[in-house]
């Protein structure tokens, strides 16, 4: 059995460290701009000119079922959905907004269908909220506000007629449809909290955080609705989810007071932004959409990879290729991936490699991200492996313990060492998988 031991959280979160990989999805009125889902803010856009997303927003190739079937095929197990982003556009029916997509050319609930499809793949169900929401008229002007930059006297008259009590009670309003109408959910990915953010040329804006979201009732009725339920950390209160954000952390997440291991997700993106963004260049290479999955697995976490939908409500080919590449690899070695977590410390990775270890402790994955030429020097490895194979084909890899013979200049000897034969030719995998079941 693995030796690491989890911080236990009031959500159910077993499940979770198994499946290990899930899609986030970010759709929303900005796919329209396509040039960032945070474009209300960035251009400071006030709603009389943010409505004509609204007004164009017409998702005619939209096919949930598409989308689920891709990600299943790319090997993830669950999904994260924006059921409403910091625009404030519900993508789902409501009976306290108008401002959802019932109302505009989509005329559905779109979060039904979501949910519906990804279930039918045998997918577990999440859904993201956010916190912040730049069209509720009581959410008041603060710093990431797209009225930030309103003078003050205007931005003071405006937020004394907003009141964040009301905001806080639509939110739970909002949470209650949504953990009540679509059956079972399996995660609440609530976005986020900034209570610090602060400007100190502009003090009468001021950040939000728990008291604003009035969080602790808000996840309290969450709890009651979907008792194990899981819920992130960013309505400032620790919960069972640790969600580091466009980075890869370099070791396993600990709870900052008390040093446990927690349960964590890196959150990615295959362009930079969530949305769709149309001329965004910076998509990542294959190699390295691997090397992020095998790498958050190799530190005990999980991977929630995302896609921006176009308006139109299809993923554009990017995209798709990007899918393709999970598909591909995880159709042959998911193992690797599934069950699996952090190695023991006694097994170090060698130079070039990864390696992630299965939960019941018997089998050890070393990912060759760096192919090298016949063997494979494992030190510290001797009299531990009972059998050695290439995960994608199952073949056997011939190795020896404790010697390496090269033809001209004798032999490399070492106690611990373990040396794998490979064949000279990479195999046609994109990062190949040595599989090697250990001894009792
Ligand atoms: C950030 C951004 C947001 C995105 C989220 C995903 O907090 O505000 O656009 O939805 O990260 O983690």
């Amino acid at each position: 059995m693995s030796s690491y031991v989890t911080r236990t959280t009031p959500g159910n979160t077993a499940w979770f460290r198994h499946d290990r990989f899930g899609m986030f999805i970010h759709w929303g009125l900005y796919a329209l701009p396509a040039r960032h889902e945070w474009i209300k803010n960035m251009e400071e856009i006030p709603d009389e000119k943010y409505q004509k997303y609204f007004d164009h927003f017409d998702p005619d190739l939209y096919d949930a079922r598409e989308w689920a079937r891709q990600a299943k095929a790319a090997g993830m197990k669950y999904a994260v959905m924006t059921t409403k982003h910091h625009e404030g556009f519900c993508m789902f029916d409501s009976q306290y907004t108008d401002y959802k997509c019932t109302n505009t050319r989509a005329g559905r609930d779109l979060i039904r269908e979501y949910v519906d499809s990804f279930r039918a793949e045998g997918m577990k169900i999440g859904f993201y909220y956010s916190l912040i929401d730049w069209h509720h008229p009581d959410f008041t002007i603060d710093p990431i506000h797209p009225q930030r930059n309103l003078p003050r006297e205007t931005v003071e008259e405006l937020n004394a007629k907003r009141d964040m009590h009301r905001y806080a009670q639509y939110m739970r309003n909002k949470v209650q449809e949504l953990l009540t109408n679509y059956g079972k959910i399996d995660i609440l990915w609530f976005d986020f909290s900034y209570p610090d953010n602060c400007p100190a040329d502009k003090p009468w804006l001021v950040g939000k955080g728990r008291k604003d979201w009035e969080s602790e009732e808000l996840i309290a009725l969450a709890r009651r609705l979907q008792p194990g339920i899981m819920i992130d950390n960013r309505a400032d209160i620790e919960q069972d989810l640790w969600t580091p954000e466009q980075y890869q952390p370099q070791s396993w997440l600990r709870h900052k007071e008390t040093g446990e291991l927690v349960t964590w997700e890196a959150c990615q993106t295959f362009s930079g932004s969530w949305g769709y963004h149309r001329d965004e260049t910076s998509w990542k290479s294959p190699e390295m959409l691997i090397q992020m999955l095998v790498q958050t697995v190799s530190l005990g976490g999980n991977l929630l990879m995302n896609v921006g939908p176009t308006a139109r409500g299809y993923l554009d080919h990017r995209a798709e290729a990007a899918l393709k590449v999970y598909a591909d690899w995880m159709r042959y070695n998911s193992r690797s991936i599934y069950g699996c977590t952090m190695a023991e410390p006694e097994f170090q990775a060698p130079e070039g490699t990864w390696l992630t270890q299965s939960e019941d402790g018997k089998r050890l994955y070393v990912h060759l991200f760096r192919y090298p030429f016949g063997v494979l020097e494992m030190p510290g490895f001797a009299g531990k492996v009972e059998y050695a194979q290439f995960l994608h084909d199952a073949s056997e890899l011939q190795f020896t313990e404790r010697a390496v013979d090269h033809f001209s200049e004798g032999t490399t000897k070492a106690e611990d060492l373990l040396v794998i034969r490979l064949p000279v030719l990479k195999p046609q995998v994109l990062v190949p998988v040595i599989e090697l079941y250990l001894k009792d």
